[in-house]
């Protein structure tokens, strides 16, 4: 389904996808994304493990939802190229009945999206070609697939810092918060302008050149904090997203650049 996503499709810039596809060494990806890449990591070498360390994140946060916060509905805006642990994978490996609509407004995302579209038989996947900024048009086709009287995860991951804006991005957030009933959940993750903040904002200038749009930002701890303020953080907070809920204490040491938390509606 399309929602005024995708702009058309060039791939002789950067987009943000495609650069994070290459941070994690997948294929999707072309030179402009690949220069934009090294450039990046040049600036802040730690970027690539802070790619896996938020696709580690998005798979224990998913997985606390559906084991044991009992959530069978996702909304995950932002979705990124099909990599390893998609959120309906992750979800439906614990209850296969797991209801996923996926969003992104990368035109590239939406020609893989047959990749993500490979529900279990007990559980349905969608996918929605639309801009985060066209909040009430998401909400309207996601009621397509999801049932908004009963608990939804609101998943952003690494992408509500490509809405420069912070009133905007809180809107945005609060709007989507006012949508799901009590016991719904809000999971983000964002770039950090606190983490090693040097060679963060020099690589956020870098990617900044080479994006199209040019619209990447770093955010302090205090203002991503601010996202979950209809919501109760569940433990730990905001932290670092190695630090939420780790597997190991290896993991918990692990570079990363991103400020992630999870919070429950009330
Ligand atoms: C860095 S990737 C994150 C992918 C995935 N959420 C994860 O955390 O692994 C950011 C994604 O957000 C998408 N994106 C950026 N701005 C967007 C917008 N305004 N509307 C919809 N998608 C957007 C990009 O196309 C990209 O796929």
């Amino acid at each position: 389904m399309t929602a005024g996503g995708s702009r058309g499709f060039d791939a002789r810039v950067a987009h943000p996808a495609r650069v994070y596809d290459y941070w994690l060494g997948g294929k999707d990806n072309f030179e402009a994304d690949r220069i934009a890449g090294e450039a990046t990591i040049a600036a802040y070498p730690a970027i690539r493990a802070s790619a896996r360390a938020n696709r580690a994140f998005l798979a224990r946060s998913v997985r606390y939802l559906a084991a044991e916060a009992g959530i069978r509905q996702f909304l995950d805006i932002g979705t990124g190229l099909p990599t390893a642990n998609n959120t309906h994978e992750v979800a439906q490996s614990v209850a296969p009945e797991s209801r996923i609509v996926y969003v992104d407004n990368d035109p590239l995302v939406l020609s893989h999206a047959r990749a993500l579209l490979s529900s279990s038989p007990e559980g349905v996947t969608a996918y929605l070609d639309a801009d985060l900024r066209d909040t009430d048009r998401i909400l309207e086709l996601a009621a397509d697939t999801l049932d908004f009287t009963q608990p939804v995860a609101i998943m952003l991951l690494a992408i509500l810092h490509y809405i420069p804006d912070l009133d905007e991005a809180l809107q945005i957030v609060a709007r989507l918060v006012s949508a799901v009933p009590s016991g719904s959940y809000l999971t983000i993750s964002h770039a950090a302008s606190d983490i090693s903040p040097e060679e963060m904002a020099e690589m956020i200038r870098r990617m900044n050149e080479h994006l199209a749009e040019g619209n990447h930002v770093g955010r302090p701890r205090d203002v991503v904090a601010r996202f979950f303020a209809d919501v109760d953080l569940v433990e730990p907070g905001v932290v670092k997203v190695t630090e939420w809920r780790p597997a190991s204490a290896v993991e918990a040491e692990g570079p990363t650049s991103l400020w992630g938390g999870v919070g429950r509606k009330p």
